[in-house]
């Protein structure tokens, strides 16, 4: 069955706790809807430390991703550090009195046509996603639900980890890709001509982005999370 996924709608399913915090948003939520003709690249930064690392290299990916052509694309980087994303309501289990959510608030502006594509930041944490990322692709599950909402849009990973190699990164990409996937999304990685997975990033220090290596690998994600999203048609 296809829900009704607009604001309305979705409300209807998410219940009134849900709606105190989508009447909270909705200001800044058409605030931050992108202008008519423009396509809008979201990134999500899942570490748990807000304005680290991952959120450095994801605002280095968007500025890539928005210099392939800077009057056709809109981006905005999502720091899920300073959000309650809790992981329970994707299996079913309640909320607790007075607990926070801000997930549905996030689900509406993802599932907002003009979002083409969604990059997702993750550290590695013992050589995985954070614990944030999944309870964020585990609520997703609501995408699923809906008739594949998130479909078609297209997905890229950006991991990053205390070790060059060894760290990692790539199965933590693969992870969220196979997530991404599930959401029947379509999935990009690096442009030519590295053609990678995803974009594998080292914390090396505080200059960790003058790294050559990084810097080809987060700003070629960009590249091709918009280059593949100017060629889907919209919605
Ligand atoms: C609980 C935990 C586990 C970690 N495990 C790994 C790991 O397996 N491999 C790795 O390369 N770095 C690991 N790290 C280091 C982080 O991935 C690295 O510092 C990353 O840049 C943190 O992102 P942030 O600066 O956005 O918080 C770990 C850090 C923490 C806190």
């Amino acid at each position: 069955m296809t829900h009704d996924w607009t604001r309305r709608g979705f409300l209807g399913v998410a219940g009134a706790a849900a709606a105190g915090a989508m009447t909270a948003t909705a200001a800044a939520q058409e605030a931050a809807k992108p202008q008519a003709g423009k396509i809008k690249i979201v990134a999500m930064a899942c570490s748990l430390r807000a304005g680290k690392s991952t959120a450095a290299s994801l605002a280095m990916c968007l500025e890539a991703a928005k210099a392939v052509k800077p009057d056709a694309i809109e981006t905005e980087l999502i720091d899920l550090a300073t959000m309650s994303i809790p992981a329970e309501p994707a299996a079913g289990v309640p909320l607790k009195p007075g607990q926070q959510d801000d997930f549905p608030a996030l689900a509406s502006k993802l599932s907002d046509p003009a979002v083409r594509a969604i990059i997702i930041g993750t550290p590695s944490y013992f050589s995985n996603m954070s614990s944030l990322c999944k309870a964020l692709l585990e609520r997703c599950m609501v995408f699923r639900k809906n008739d594949f909402s998130l479909g078609n849009k297209v997905g890229g990973v950006l991991a990053i980890g205390g070790s060059r190699s060894g760290g990692g990164q790539e199965l933590a990409i693969q992870s969220v890709l196979a997530a991404l996937m599930s959401q029947n999304m379509l999935v990009a990685g690096e442009a030519k001509p590295l053609c990678h997975g995803g974009a594998s990033v080292w914390n090396s220090g505080d200059d960790f982005l003058q790294d050559e290596m990084n810097q080809a690998t987060i700003k070629s994600l960009g590249q091709r999370v918009a280059e593949v999203a100017l060629l889907v048609p919209a919605k």
